[in-house]
């Protein structure tokens, strides 16, 4: 059986930056309170030609020319998001055809902020099951599209960005080792958009109402975190026979920084032990795991060897731990082929309209109307 290594990982986010001053202007908060209950300083805020998918798409050229391939070597695109571009189509299938990734099978997964290791655990199984050699698993997010701007319990909190992780079949040892899951339906309600979906339909009655915003009950969102964060590291640890002393850091979900403080606390290891970067980009939901260890990575705080826990938790609700030997690209730099998304992204243009010029002949040559 294959094992799934990282052999690529990239990050995009927005170029426009809000701080907490630039927020206290707009609700009833201060840069002082917002620092001390969360530790978030700024956030990425999406411009209006920025979107799940183009960020998903630009984090996933970086991860793809770090581990030396081309969008054509990529047999299964998997999306974690929160704020899909639409119901459907999914967001993985505009991120396939933005990369031109012809060969790929695409889809979203929805866990909330634990998504992204929902989704590196369904694609290290696809290539542990042999049904894929590459897989590319995507955090994308724009959550700012769903935030009520004047509501100061929510607004202060999540910013937008994207990551992306390369996964590759090899037969070396190592890359991603266990996983678990959980879920509790039961607090559904503690953190939710409350319509546009098939239970609520946008109505203007929904619209006055404020529904198609994030609610969020923080108090139990936070208990829920620092309980779970904790139990799952723990289950994870136990299940891949390590010790937190082998580990070389832990990758939490970066919501809250007293969460993980808390965290800590609970786990008895040093706060040093936990990448955080919550204070530059606030809680990008299921991209702020793939975006931390992008950091981690640039920093070399993450090398190849390495041991490391992700961790996440969110609405659901869900939550998430994964133990990983981290790799790097496994190609030599002579095998890799140097993508370059600039060329790229016309060549996908082109592409699609090809592709609708070649459907509407296929259609008109072969009377395919009926
Ligand atoms: N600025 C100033 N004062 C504020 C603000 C603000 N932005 N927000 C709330 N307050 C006030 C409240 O009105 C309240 O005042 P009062 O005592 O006069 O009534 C006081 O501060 C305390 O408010 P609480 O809401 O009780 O504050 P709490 O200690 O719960 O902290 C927070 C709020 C930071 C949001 C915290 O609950 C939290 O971090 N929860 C977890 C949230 C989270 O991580 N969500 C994402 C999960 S991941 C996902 O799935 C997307």
């Amino acid at each position: 059986m294959p094992n799934a290594h990282i052999t690529g990982w990239g990050m995009a986010v927005p170029q426009k930056v809000l701080t907490n001053d630039d927020l206290s202007k707009m609700v009833d908060t201060s840069d002082q309170w917002i620092r001390e209950m969360t530790g978030i300083r700024e956030r990425h805020i999406a411009a209006e030609n920025e979107s799940s998918a183009s960020l998903g798409a630009a984090a996933s050229f970086k991860a793809l020319k770090m581990a030396g391939l081309t969008p054509d070597d990529v047999d299964l695109i998997i999306c974690s998001t929160s704020s899909p571009e639409h119901i459907f189509p999914a967001t993985a299938c505009l991120i396939q055809d933005q990369l031109g990734a012809s060969n790929a099978g695409a889809y979203d997964l929805s866990a909330a902020c634990s998504g992204f290791i929902y989704a590196l655990q369904s694609g290290a199984q696809a290539i542990k099951a042999g049904d894929a050699n590459t897989v590319l698993v995507i955090g994308a997010e724009t959550l700012s599209r769903f935030v009520n701007w004047q509501d100061r319990n929510t607004c202060i909190l999540f910013g937008d960005g994207a990551g992306a992780f390369v996964l590759q079949a090899s037969d070396k040892a190592g890359g991603i080792q266990k996983g678990v899951i959980h879920s509790d339906g039961s607090g559904g309600d503690y953190l939710t958009i409350p319509s546009g979906g098939s239970k609520h339909p946008t109505t203007e009655a929904t619209l006055h109402a404020g529904q198609h915003f994030i609610h969020m009950n923080g108090k139990e969102v936070f208990r829920f975190a620092t309980r779970v964060i904790v139990s799952s590291t723990n289950e994870v640890l136990k299940k891949s026979g390590w010790k937190a002393e082998d580990l070389r850091m832990i990758i939490p979900h970066q919501a809250n920084r007293r969460i993980i403080d808390a965290a800590a606390r609970g786990l008895e290891l040093p706060i040093e032990s936990f990448f955080m970067n919550l204070d530059r980009y606030g809680n990008t939901s299921t991209a702020s795991i793939p975006i931390a260890a992008v950091e981690a990575a640039k920093e070399k705080r993450l090398r190849a060897g390495d041991k490391v826990v992700l961790v996440g938790f969110g609405a659901g609700l869900t939550w998430a731990a994964m133990t990983i030997e981290w790799t790097g690209p496994l190609l030599k730099p002579f095998e890799k082929h140097y993508i370059n998304a600039d060329w790229y992204k016309p060549w996908a243009f082109l592409r699609r309209i090809l592709k609708r010029i070649i459907r509407w002949l296929d259609t008109f040559l072969f009377d395919r109307s009926e």
